[in-house]
């Protein structure tokens, strides 16, 4: 796909699609709720489909899916039933992780497996805490999908997460539902708190102190939930607002989740014009983000940041690639395991188009230029790669040929059509 400088300034007033991690949860979450979950701006993407597939096998009902209002109907958990066969999540490293703790209890076999990246990607880092929990659990190779669970009556217990990962972090608190006595976990740098977000408002006993989250064991009750935007998908648009002189954004309906907002605050601290405005703090934080250009100048990110703009690190490459000065990541090994190696993808990719970029084993180093030539570039399977690199294009001296952007379809099918009409307003 060949892809063009844009003339033009980005001016508009934009609402995005529905968050990825909040319709994930809304999605998983109705199989703990006896009743009906009502989703609205939920995001339609392949990711989200592999959820909906996979609540769907073990008894749940579909039973609304307009554009922008879906109902789910559960029969309460403990009526779900096994599904007839294996659980395929696709692409989906969420769908994937959450299931897990989800199925830990229902009683039966599950087998879960993906695509060729998800089944490179690593799942020990939830079969170990789902294993001290007594859950029956295993996976390939020690640490792979295919993993096969057989799930019933689990045990209690105090778990220190792994890795800084909110997958995991939900994959525990959700096996806590189903258990005999109360899970805590025990995280040492916060991660997006989603789930515990909307344990608490489908009526879990869940509580949360510093570094510490503790859930009772129980069911939940349905709720209605509107999504708010998803601010890594906005992130892209936010990136070539703060790059293309003349351009104003306002992101409309957008999560303002402090966990999910590491990139708009590194945006503003690199000095672009960034305002936020809270509009609804619960179940979710949802408000404004307004975004103008300034005069960027690097920064160095290290790994206390990263979770809270785990996603948005390739723009941060992008971004760097066009400030003033030296931009560094670190402490971001995490992102070698996403749906690339988003390090090596980031870099050879930004190397590609002229930028002095380095890579490093937890991150990069980039230095600022005022120029991006065209070449041929690649997503190599990974949504956020691909929209990086379109960005780039946007951003360019010369055309861009992109090869694999069909992989946007992951968690953002309307790119390129929200793409093009915001090149033309
Ligand atoms: C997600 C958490 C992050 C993020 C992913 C979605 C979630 O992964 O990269 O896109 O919905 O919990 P980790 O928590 O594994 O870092």
């Amino acid at each position: 796909m060949k892809l063009f400088p844009w003339t033009r300034p980005l001016v508009s007033r934009f609402r995005p699609p529905g968050d990825k991690s909040i319709t994930h949860r809304a999605v998983l979450f109705s199989t703990l709720a006896e009743g009906a979950v009502e989703i609205y701006h939920p995001l339609d993407s392949l990711d989200i489909a592999a959820s909906l597939r996979l609540v769907q096998s073990v008894g749940v009902e579909l039973i609304q899916h307009q554009p922008d209002a879906w109902v789910l109907r559960s029969p309460g958990f403990d009526k779900l039933h096994e599904a007839d066969d294996v659980i395929n999540c696709d692409n989906s490293g969420t769908t994937i992780r959450l299931a897990s703790g989800i199925l830990a209890g229902l009683p039966g076999l599950s087998v879960l497996t993906g695509d060729n990246s998800l089944r490179r990607r690593p799942m020990a880092r939830v079969i170990d805490p789902l294993a001290r929990l007594g859950v029956d659990i295993a996976g390939r190779d020690a640490g792979l999908a295919p993993l096969v669970i057989k799930g019933g009556v689990h045990r209690g217990g105090v778990i220190a997460l792994p890795v800084a990962s909110a997958q995991v972090k939900s994959a525990v608190l959700l096996a806590g539902m189903t258990a005999s006595q109360s899970v805590t976990v025990q995280e040492k740098t916060p991660t997006r708190d989603h789930t515990e977000r909307f344990l608490h408002a489908m009526g879990a006993n869940i509580s949360v102190a510093a570094g510490q989250i503790t859930v009772e064991p129980g069911r939940l009750h349905p709720i209605a939930v509107t999504v708010p935007g998803d601010p890594s998908s906005a992130a892209f648009w936010a990136t070539l607002a703060a790059l293309l002189p003349g351009s104003s954004l306002v992101i409309e309906q957008v999560s303002v989740n402090p966990g999910r907002v590491g990139f708009y605050q590194v945006l503003q601290k690199m000095g672009a014009h960034v305002e936020f405005r809270l509009q609804r703090p619960d179940p979710d934080p949802m408000g404004e983000i307004v975004v103008a250009p300034g005069q960027l100048t690097g920064v160095s990110i290290g790994p206390k940041l990263v979770p809270s703009l785990i996603d948005e690190l390739p723009l941060i490459g992008l971004l760097g690639a066009l400030a003033h000065g030296k931009t560094e990541v670190r402490g971001a090994e995490e992102l070698r395991f996403k749906e690339s190696d988003r390090i090596h993808t980031t870099v050879v990719n930004l190397q590609t188009l002229g930028v002095e970029i380095r890579e490093l084993p937890d991150g990069f180093e980039v230095w600022g230029q005022n120029f991006l030539r065209g070449g041929v570039v690649d997503a190599y399977g990974d949504h956020r790669i691909g929209m990086m690199l379109a960005i780039a294009a946007a951003v360019s001296q010369e055309p861009l040929e992109l090869l694999g952007g069909d992989a946007i379809a992951i968690s953002y099918p309307k790119f390129f059509s929200d793409y093009q009409r915001l090149a033309s307003v």
